[in-house]
């Protein structure tokens, strides 16, 4: 069965690597974006080298307007659709108390609500395909809490309970859905951050550095594949051991 992907967030780190690797292992390729245009043009060449359709596809995930219409665009241009990677994300640093309640709604949004919605919508192409993979990132702030993002940890915390969710209600259609949570890993997302604190992190971490995100993406590979298929409901972790320490 030729193969169709979603890969939200798709324009840079996590998200970026994941749509390469899908390219190059013979998985057509719809990229998400919000505002990085050109960084999502340049994702959708990269994957045609490798001979896959390959589109760029603009839309907010908390608008479930705009998550309608992207749907409307990958029913035009590939009229199918198997994989889904819930991978766009946003992190903002702040004291709770400095916490307003737009700011709450904004990392829900994107982080959960983008998730949730963008699998709503996925699901009649899946069920259609008789066949469906959906790969959720969560965080490894879902399990250690995070004292100056307690609403990117709620966030990632509802990744888990949504992934269960959906893979209790998808499971007799041949869908399975999973998430990773992985680490520190090396994005523009934890670049400041990484700037002036990498060797303190990488003390804590028993492999003894950071994560690329090609090592994640190759875990949502797999949890995309055939290769996975007695596993639903599961949250795999990518973070360097991190626990042990
Ligand atoms: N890096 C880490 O250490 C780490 C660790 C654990 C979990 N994660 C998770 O991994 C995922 C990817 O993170 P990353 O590190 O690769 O981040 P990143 O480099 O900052 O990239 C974030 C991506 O999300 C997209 N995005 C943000 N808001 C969006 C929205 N409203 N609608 C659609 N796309 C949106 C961005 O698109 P535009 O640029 O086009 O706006 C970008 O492609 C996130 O869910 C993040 O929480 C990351």
């Amino acid at each position: 069965m030729e193969k169709f992907s979603l890969i939200t967030g798709a324009s840079r780190g996590i998200g970026r690597a994941t749509a390469i690797l899908f390219a190059q292992r013979g998985i057509n390729v719809a990229v998400n974006y919000l505002k990085s245009e050109k960084e999502a043009q340049d994702v959708v060449e990269e994957a045609l080298k490798f001979g896959v359709r390959a589109i760029k596809v603009r839309a907010d995930v908390s608008s479930d307007t705009e998550v309608r219409a992207m749907f409307d665009v990958i029913e035009k241009e590939f009229g199918a659709l198997q994989i889904v990677v819930n991978n766009a994300g946003l992190s903002i640093h702040v004291n709770p108390e400095e916490l307003d309640i737009e700011e709450w709604n904004r990392v829900i949004g994107v982080n959960l609500t983008g998730a949730f919605l963008v699998t709503k919508y996925a699901i009649p192409f899946l069920k259609r395909a008789g066949w469906g993979r959906v790969v959720n990132v969560s965080s490894l702030r879902a399990f250690s809490g995070s004292s100056k993002g307690v609403h990117y940890a709620a966030a990632k915390a509802g990744i888990i309970g949504l992934t269960r969710s959906f893979a209790l209600y998808l499971a007799k259609f041949n869908i399975n859905v999973n998430a990773v949570a992985p680490g520190y890993t090396r994005t523009d997302m934890t670049a400041g951050y990484l700037k002036d604190h990498e060797e303190e992190v990488k003390k804590k971490i028993p492999v003894g550095r950071v994560a690329e995100p090609e090592e994640v993406a190759r875990v949502i590979y797999f949890l995309a594949s055939d290769d996975s298929s007695y596993i639903t409901g599961e949250v795999v972790t990518v973070n360097g051991g991190i626990y042990f320490t």
